[in-house]
């Protein structure tokens, strides 16, 4: 099985684990169970911020330090950095606290709840290089699920490729792709889409964890990268693909996703072309288009670059 395979597995099971039970430490104890069993690696656990220190939590592996200080280590780094560090080779990470002399290579993904960071997961490996990027997306998607923060919206802004540059670059957004959204017709490709006879909306989902970005923090920073009062027109690009959206799957977004459009009404004297509306479909665009900025640096882009600059400082408030 792919590792991305195993994930998504292992997410769908944690997700039971949290609907089931509250209580935080029984669930850090199930979810450590739960990658052990999947993934086998030398030590899986969790360390909880108490007072000023990591305290060792549930985890599955040999003895390990009980307690890390802010900044020290790979642990007390991702905490006082609040990023997660995927550590290639343990002897090149200055400061790393070796707990076993077995571990080659490390991830630490920090736990947020309501913007601070209270734990930290980490995973050490026996070998060098284990983890990468997908890890880390995938292990960031846990701790946001273990502390029900996990969260989708799918925005429509205009041509994709800076709309979801630019949304992956706010703090709390996990992972992006590109898709078409709430059109007519089963597994639209982009050429059927680029006709404008579809009704799809060229779009970007956005998996994000609003422990670290609340919702009115995306709609706010959405609006800044549209002008809402355009009609199926972002920068040059024209037609009902282009047209503005958000579309949300959670009910209970809808109410949040207006107040913020209300306050945005209040700035143009025109009115509002943009849709709020249950997400109907959602069907992921080619390879090609997704990344298309990171993957063609000086490729086509309606935004400017002080957005992006915008995007890059912005932090929950
Ligand atoms: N290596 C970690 C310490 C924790 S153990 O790996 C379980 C660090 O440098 O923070």
């Amino acid at each position: 099985m792919q590792k991305e395979e195993q994930y998504q597995n292992l997410l769908r099971q944690a997700h039971s684990i949290v609907n089931n039970e509250s209580d935080l430490i029984a669930n850090m104890s199930n979810i450590a169970a739960l990658l052990h069993e999947t993934f086998h690696f030398w030590w899986t656990g969790f360390y909880r911020v108490v007072e000023s220190e990591l305290v060792l939590g549930p985890f599955q592996g040999s003895l390990a330090c009980t307690r890390i200080a802010h900044g020290r280590g790979v642990c007390g780094t991702a905490w006082a950095e609040r990023r997660s560090i995927v550590v290639e080779d343990v002897e090149q990470f200055p400061g790393h606290i070796a707990c076993s002399s077995a571990s080659r290579s490390e991830i630490v993904v920090p736990i947020f709840s309501e913007g601070q960071v209270v734990g930290v997961l980490d995973i050490d490996s026996q070998y060098l290089s284990t983890f990468d990027e997908v890890d880390r997306l995938w292990l960031e998607r846990l701790v946001a699920v273990l502390m029900g923060g996990e969260k989708e919206l799918w925005l429509a802004a205009g041509c994709f490729w800076g709309a979801e540059h630019y949304l992956k670059l706010l703090d709390g957004v996990i992972f992006t792709e590109t898709g078409y959204a709430n059109g007519n017709s089963p597994n639209p490709i982009y050429q059927e889409v680029y006709t404008d006879t579809t009704g799809y909306a060229e779009s970007v989902h956005l998996c994000y964890n609003r422990h670290r970005i609340p919702l009115t923090d995306i709609v706010e920073m959405y609006f800044k990268s549209i002008d809402p009062t355009s009609l199926n027109q972002q920068g040059a690009d024209r037609g009902t693909r282009y047209r503005t959206g958000i579309y949300y799957t959670d009910p209970a977004d809808r109410e949040v996703i207006l107040q913020i459009y209300k306050a945005e009404a209040q700035k143009h004297p025109l009115p509002l072309q943009v849709e709020v509306q249950p997400l109907t479909n959602f069907y992921r665009a080619e390879e090609y288009h997704q990344d298309y900025l990171a993957k063609n640096p000086s490729g086509y882009c309606h935004l400017p670059e002080a957005l992006f600059e915008l995007a890059r400082n912005h932090r929950r408030k």
